[in-house]
C-alpha cells in the first residue's frame, strides 16, 4: 500500500485489535494520518464513523481474539489483501473490580481472555507471518502500570497485565534474531474505556484519582498512542523487549512519599 508520506511509514501495514476501543482507536488513527494501511479488529462494531473514510486503507473486521483459529484466519486474510503486516498493535483488554477470591471462574477467564489469550494469538499469528516474509517488523502491546505491583481490587486485571509483560518480554528476546521488535506501552490512567465512564460518572473519584497522581494529571488516549507510534515508528531500531510507563508518576508513588509537594 502506498501513503501520503514517504518518511518510512507509508507502503506499511498494520494490524491493530481492540480497534473499536477508545486507545485503539486514536492508534488506528495516528497511523492513518502517516500513509499506513490499517487493519482493525474488534468483538464490537465502532460506534463512531469509519475512519478511514474514502482513503481505502482502513478495513475493520469483527474478532474474538481470544479465538484462535477466527484471529489465524483474520491474519491471514489481511496478509492476502495487503501482505505482511509489518506493524502489530494488540489494545484488547476488560478490567474486573474485585479481589481474587471474591473473582468467579467466569470473570477470571473473562480477563484473562480479553488481556492475555487475545494478545497472545493475533502476536503469534502476526510474528509467524512477519517471520515467513521475512519482515522486521514492531509489535507494541498496550499494558498498565497496573503489572508493576499487586492491586487487589482489580486482582484478576493486575495478574493479567503482569502476565503481559513477561509475553512481551518473551517474544521480544525470542524474535530479536528475526529483526522483530516487541514492546509494552504501560500506561496509568486514561480517558478512555471503562475508566473513562466511571471518571464521567462520578466526579469526586476523578478528584481523588487526580489527586493521588503526583503529576496531578489523568491521560488522553492521544498521549496513549503517540507512546504506541514512537515504539512502532521505523526510526526505533534497538529499542525491544522495553516498556514506557506514561502514568504522570502514579506508580513511583507510596504512602511514604506520594510524590506531591502537599502530600
Ligand atoms: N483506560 C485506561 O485507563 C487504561 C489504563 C491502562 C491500560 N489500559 C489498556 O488499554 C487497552 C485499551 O483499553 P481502552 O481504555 O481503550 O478500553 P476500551 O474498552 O475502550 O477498549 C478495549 C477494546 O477491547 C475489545 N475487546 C475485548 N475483548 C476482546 C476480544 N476477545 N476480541 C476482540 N476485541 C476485544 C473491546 O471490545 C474494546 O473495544 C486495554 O488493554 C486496557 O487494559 C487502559
Amino acid at each position: 500500500m502506498s501513503g501520503a508520506h514517504d518518511d518510512g511509514w507509508g507502503h506499511q501495514v498494520a494490524v491493530v485489535t481492540g480497534a473499536a476501543g477508545d486507545i485503539g482507536r486514536e492508534v488506528v488513527e495516528q497511523l492513518l494520518a502517516r500513509g499506513v494501511a490499517v487493519a482493525g479488529a474488534d468483538l464490537r462494531p465502532s460506534t463512531e464513523e469509519d475512519p478511514g473514510g474514502a482513503s481505502g486503507r482502513y478495513r475493520f473486521d469483527l474478532v474474538d481474539l481470544t479465538d484462535p483459529r477466527a484471529t489465524e484466519e483474520w491474519v491471514a486474510s489481511v496478509v492476502q489483501e495487503w501482505g505482511v503486516p509489518t506493524i502489530g498493535v494488540l489494545s484488547t483488554g476488560v478490567s474486573g473490580n474485585a479481589r481474587l477470591v471474591d473473582t468467579s471462574p467466569e470473570e477470571w477467564h473473562r480477563v484473562l481472555g480479553a488481556c492475555l489469550d487475545a494478545a497472545f494469538f493475533p502476536a503469534r499469528a502476526v510474528i509467524r507471518a512477519m517471520i515467513r516474509g521475512g519482515v522486521r517488523g514492531r509489535v507494541v502491546t498496550i499494558g498498565s502500570w497496573a503489572a508493576h505491583a499487586p492491586h487487589p481490587h482489580i486482582g484478576a486485571y493486575s495478574v493479567a497485565k503482569a502476565g503481559l509483560r513477561m509475553l512481551t518480554q518473551t517474544l521480544a528476546l525470542d524474535h530479536a534474531a528475526d529483526g522483530i521488535l516487541v514492546n509494552e506501552v504501560a500506561p496509568g490512567i486514561v480517558e478512555a474505556g471503562l475508566s473513562k465512564a466511571l471518571l464521567e460518572q462520578d466526579p469526586a473519584l476523578k478528584q481523588r484519582t487526580e489527586a493521588a497522581i503526583p503529576l496531578g494529571r489523568t491521560l488522553l488516549p492521544a498521549q496513549v498512542a503517540r507512546d504506541v507510534l514512537h515504539l512502532a515508528s521505523p526510526q526505533n531500531l534497538v529499542t525491544t523487549g522495553a516498556v514506557i510507563v506514561s502514568d504522570g508518576g502514579l506508580s513511583l508513588a507510596s504512602v511514604m512519599n506520594p510524590g506531591r509537594s502537599d502530600g
